[in-house]
């Protein structure tokens, strides 16, 4: 038995602290996890992270806008952006995922396709059929068991990770909205696997929540002998 847990949200809505605190919780009860985060997750992942986000990449800030004090004038085609959020995942499935979940193991991913359709599809305007058939091939099918869904209000999250000045916070506020409604609406379209929970509740309410939703599966999992 394996089960493979996810964490979704806009800016600032606190997955990376949920994330990682679920994933203690879980290695307190005795379970073997396999804590994960996107874009990176790999050295391949982490490099194409550092490509698309780190603001102190230099080598696409000279030519691209939207990097904080970006010369560029030209925008990064949506597309290739995809392209390079998916080559990062399919060798994240591949290197890390699949073998993970084959061997029984819990794992807890600080995003994963979703985030794609969210930002690529609703925020950035590619076609929620393009992204989603992307999505499909770099996760060859593999879909989470359960998504944590941590919604916030922009105006609020964007005010939490102020200051980490990478590429997505220069998007302005409506490209932030139409992120959240996208993933309200695949929230709302994947009702069987996603929780939605308020993550403008304090960190330990949120966290409260989750454990409250992961505790009863642990049955489930042998704890490490
Ligand atoms: P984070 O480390 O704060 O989660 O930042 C990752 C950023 O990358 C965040 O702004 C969302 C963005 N992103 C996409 O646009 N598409 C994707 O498929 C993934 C995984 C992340």
């Amino acid at each position: 038995m394996s089960i493979f847990l996810t964490f979704e949200g806009g800016e600032g809505a606190g997955k990376s602290t949920q994330a990682a605190s679920l994933a203690r919780r879980l290695e307190e009860s005795g379970r073997s996890v396999v804590k994960l985060r996107e874009p990176g997750g790999t050295p391949f992942g982490d490099e194409i992270y550092a490509l698309l986000q780190d603001p102190s990449s230099r080598r696409l800030r000279r030519f691209y806008k939207d990097w904080v004090g970006a010369p560029g004038e030209q925008p990064l085609e949506p597309l290739a952006e995809l392209f390079l959020f998916e080559a990062a995942r399919t060798q994240l499935v591949a290197q890390e995922i699949a073998p993970a979940l084959k061997a029984g193991q819990i794992v807890v991913c600080d995003r994963f396709a979703d985030s794609t359709t969210a930002y690529q599809g609703y925020g950035r305007g590619l076609p929620l059929d393009v992204v989603m058939n992307a999505n499909g091939v770099a996760t060859g099918g593999l879909a989470p068991s359960l998504t944590f869904l941590l919604d916030i209000p922009p105006e609020e999250g964007l005010n939490r990770s102020r200051g980490a000045e990478h590429r997505m916070e220069q998007q302005g506020l409506e490209f932030h909205q139409r992120v959240r409604q996208g993933y309200l609406e695949i929230a709302a379209s994947n009702a069987d696997r996603f929780m939605i929970i308020d993550a403008c509740d304090p960190t330990e309410t949120v966290a409260e929540a989750i454990w409250k939703k992961v505790k009863p599966l642990l049955p489930l999992f042998q704890p490490l002998p």
